[in-house]
């Protein structure tokens, strides 16, 4: 069966290309959900992305994976790294393994941002590679055993 990935955004990243492209860049959403999916096809997985500015929303998508399951996701919980109990509790309720991204270094920036709720819980977290972030997110994604 084709591998099934998902990809969740959390809240701005809607906003890529137009944000702080000093710190995000000047790439889109659109265009990281382009590449994503052409390089997922590629390799014959199938791959979803959604994004939510809704703690609630994102929440209940991955809840929704224990009826509904995929093989792996990979999340930049954007701002809700720093603050969401619920979205932690809900991708260990679900054991779904997952890659955590971030476009920045959040190391290199606030010391508000060096705390993440979702580290401990991940396979492994890519920080401050931009976009590329993603794409070799997806790579160990498709390799994953
Ligand atoms: C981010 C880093 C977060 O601190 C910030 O709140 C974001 C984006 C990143 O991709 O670098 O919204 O997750």
């Amino acid at each position: 069966m084709a591998r099934r990935i998902l990809v969740l955004h959390g809240p701005n990243l809607n906003l890529l290309g137009r944000r702080e492209p000093h710190v995000y860049g000047t790439t889109t959403l659109a265009d990281v959900e382009a590449g994503l999916r052409r390089r997922a096809e590629a390799a014959g997985a199938t791959l979803e992305s959604f994004q939510s500015n809704n703690e609630a929303e994102l929440v209940a998508r991955v809840q929704a994976l224990l009826d509904a399951p995929v093989d792996f996701v990979i999340i930049n919980p954007a701002a809700f790294t720093h603050t969401s109990v619920a979205l932690r509790d809900a991708l260990a309720a679900v054991k779904v393994p997952f890659i955590e991204v971030h476009l920045s270094n959040v190391f290199a920036r606030e010391p508000f941002r060096h705390h993440s709720y979702f580290t401990d819980l991940a396979v492994g977290m890519i920080c401050g590679l931009g976009p590329q972030g993603y794409l070799l997110a997806l790579e160990r994604a498709l390799a994953q055993p």
